[in-house]
This record gives structure tokens, sequence and C-alpha cells, in this order.
């Protein structure tokens, strides 16, 4: 996967990404990762990138020339297969018939990022990000080139650039060989409607608190119950509307009532 950010801060998406497990990844060749700088695209003199508002208002807005020509050379880069193109492969697996990818807008006012989302974008082979900044972009040329605009949540951000950064970071983890152990991206939270069960590691007693005692038992399949029950109740409590969703089996609806939890059809 190539993952191209356009932004005024490449530091701050190299800086925020290249540890840990994403880090990792790039130094595997797993995933690529570069971050573009608008500002390096400008026609203007004096390296400007923004402007006044049309129309009157607080702040500046990003122009469209620099966008428009940060984002033709990202594609020219992808067409030509470069840099991220891995083992010489083009491939134009999931981008339209121009062969052109999706091209993510960071924005309060799009979609709101899940984790359906990021398992779809990881089948994605190249990814571009466009991060704004001040009162927002131009509007002409997020109508030329964005195919998705993506908001990470309900607050207002003083930029893109941390929400990229979160989408990248989600999507990274659905990518085959990006996580140690596949199987943890299967039996997290959001899988099945359901959020993760708690998790205990050494020693058994810490402050006086034990181990749940199942969870020493060795007896499988009591604490696989014993998990799903947890993720029922942290559903639950956590996430009423996700808990709706869950598909509840005769054993759910057991455990569900004799706690005194209330469900709807299941
Ligand atoms: N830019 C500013 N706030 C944002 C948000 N919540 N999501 C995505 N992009 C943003």
């Amino acid at each position: 996967m190539n993952f191209y950010v356009m932004t005024l801060f490449p530091d701050m998406i190299m800086n925020g990404l290249n540890t840990s497990i994403t880090g990792r990844a790039m130094e595997n060749g797993i995933i690529k990762l570069e971050a573009v700088n608008i500002r390096d695209y400008t026609n203007d003199k004096h390296k400007h990138v923004d402007d006044y508002p049309y129309g009157g208002g607080a702040g500046m807005v990003m122009q469209p020339q620099p966008v428009y020509d940060c984002y033709n050379n990202i594609i020219k880069k992808i067409n030509e297969g470069t840099p991220g193109d891995i083992e010489g492969e083009n491939s134009e697996k999931n981008e339209d018939a121009g062969g052109k990818p999706r091209v993510i807008f960071l924005t309060p006012t799009g979609k709101t990022f899940n984790q359906q989302m990021a398992r779809e974008l990881a089948a994605e082979e190249n990814l571009v990000f466009l991060c704004g900044h001040y009162e927002g972009i131009d509007q002409r040329v997020l109508d030329m080139i964005v195919t998705d605009n993506v908001s990470i949540g309900d607050y207002v951000l003083t930029g893109g650039e941390l929400p990229a950064m979160v989408m990248i970071d989600a999507i990274s983890r659905h990518i085959k060989g990006v996580l140690n152990n596949d199987i943890s991206a299967e039996t997290e939270s959001f899988t099945d409607n359901l959020l993760e069960y708690p998790q205990y590691t050494r020693p058994e007693e810490f402050m006086g608190v034990k181990v749940p005692e199942v969870l020493l038992s060795g007896h499988h399949a009591n604490i696989e119950r014993w998990r799903r029950n947890q993720s029922l109740i942290r559903t639950h409590q956590a996430r009423p509307d996700m808990f709706e969703r869950v598909e509840l089996d005769k054993k759910d609806r057991k455990f569900l009532m004799e706690n005194n939890i209330k469900y709807g059809k299941g």
C-alpha cells in the first residue's frame, strides 16, 4: 500500500508515523508513506498558498493552484510506478477506470470514519490524503480531485494532519503483515458490533487484585464464554447504539437475562 499525504506540514506526518507498528511496516516495505508539501507547488513568488475568502469572513482559504499541481505530481508518480510501487507492480486494483487513486479530503463535514471504512480502504493499492488548514480549501479544486470527504469525529481540529495519521494507522492494521499477529485484527473491538473484552497478564495478583479465576483455569470454552460476556457488558454500557446491532445467540440472551440487561430482538 502506498500512502501519499498532501500537506503543509510534511514533518508532522512523517514524525507521527515512523515509529512503532507503522514505522516497522515502512521499514519492511509493507507500506510506503510520502508526505508531499503543497507549498512546494505554489506559483506565488512569496510562496503563499492561501488568500482571503471571496465574500468576506474570518480566516484564509487555501488556493486551488498549489493543491492541483501537487495532486498532479502525485498522479504522475503513481503512473510511473514510483516511489511506492512495491516490487514494480503498478496494480490498478480498486482504482477507477482512469487508474486514478481515491483522494480523501479530511474535513469535519465528511462521512465519519469507522472500522469498516478502514477495512475497505486497506484493499486499495494507493491512497491520497488531502489535509486542509486555515478556513478550508477552494471548493473548485476539491470538486476536481476529491473522491471521499472523511471526518474522524464530531469536533474541529486545526488541520487535517492528525485525522490523516489516524486513518493511515487504522488502515495499516488491516494490511497483511503489518500486525505481528494477523488474528488480532479479526478479534478486536468493532468486529461483530462488540467491543473487546478486558485483558490481563502477570502477576496473578496486583495490589491485592486477582486476575479473574476463569482465565487461569485452562478451560478454553469457559474462557471464551467469559470473554464474550465481558464484551456484551462493555458494549451495553459504553455503546448502546452498537449493542442494538449485536447478533445474540441463546447463551448470550441467557447471560443478559440473568444480569438484568435488556436487549432487543438480537
Ligand atoms: N479537520 C478538522 N477537523 C477534522 C475532523 N474532525 N475530521 C477530519 N478532518 C478535520
